[in-house]
């Protein structure tokens, strides 16, 4: 394959502008204030993030996953409490988030401790889940190798049949939601010429400091 050079990819940066003394003095006010403006732009999608975590080989890993609950106490997601992420997660619970809100020019970076969500919380969020995304979490084995897409198909089935006539599908003991507890939440704004402007909450003492960073 010929070694693709991009150099007319780049887009430059002005829409916004971010500082020290602009922001909210809590990060969680300032994520929300970034959310619902994605929110307003980006729809559905806003609550696409790339989930960061170590793999026991010492590489990080990312995927993506959807932002399912935030508040003062952090950041939710739902996933195979199986799968290799949370084999990952088992073993070093510490992750982070990353948001790029392309059309704000906005990206947002948290660092934190990993914990299991309540199980009855887990179960509220299961039930308002459609019917496809509930048989699906018990049909799926995620990350686990399988023969072919027949496989998936057949499981499938047989959940369906295993719950039918039952009002309620129960959720399954595997699946559920971690929350990540922030110590770093960091707010970059796209500026002209590649110098952006980054603003970093650090939890010191129990207290966020804002600083800024060089881009
Ligand atoms: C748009 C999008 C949303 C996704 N949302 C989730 C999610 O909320 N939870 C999840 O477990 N996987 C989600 N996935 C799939 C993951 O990226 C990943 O393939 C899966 O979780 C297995 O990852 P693992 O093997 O590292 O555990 C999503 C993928 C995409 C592209």
């Amino acid at each position: 394959m010929a070694k693709e050079f991009l150099p007319g990819m780049r887009k430059d940066y002005g829409k916004d502008a971010l500082t020290v003394e602009s922001v909210h003095a809590d990060p969680m006010m300032q994520f929300e204030k970034w959310f619902k403006d994605a929110m307003k732009s980006d729809g559905d999608e806003a609550n696409v993030l790339t989930l960061s975590t170590l793999g026991e080989d010492q590489i990080p890993e990312g995927r993506i996953v959807l932002l399912k609950f935030y508040a003062e106490d952090g950041f939710t997601f739902y996933t195979n409490y199986s799968s290799h992420k949370a084999q990952q997660l088992e073993k070093h619970p510490y992750a982070s988030m990353t948001f790029h809100w392309r059309s704000q020019e906005r990206q947002v970076r948290i660092k934190g401790s990993i914990s299991k969500v309540d199980p009855i919380i887990s179960d509220e969020y299961f039930k308002e889940r459609p019917l496809g995304s509930r048989i699906g979490a018990w049909a799926s084995p995620q990350s686990q190798e399988i023969p072919n897409r027949e496989f998936l198909e057949e499981r499938v089935e047989e959940i369906k049949q295993k719950f039918e006539g039952q009002i309620e599908i129960p959720r399954p003991e595997f699946w559920g939601g971690y929350l990540l507890t922030p110590v770093q939440i960091e707010f970059w704004q796209g500026r002209p010429s590649r110098l952006h402007d980054r603003i970093i909450y650090d939890l010191v003492d129990g207290k966020w400091v804002i600083k800024r960073f060089a881009p």
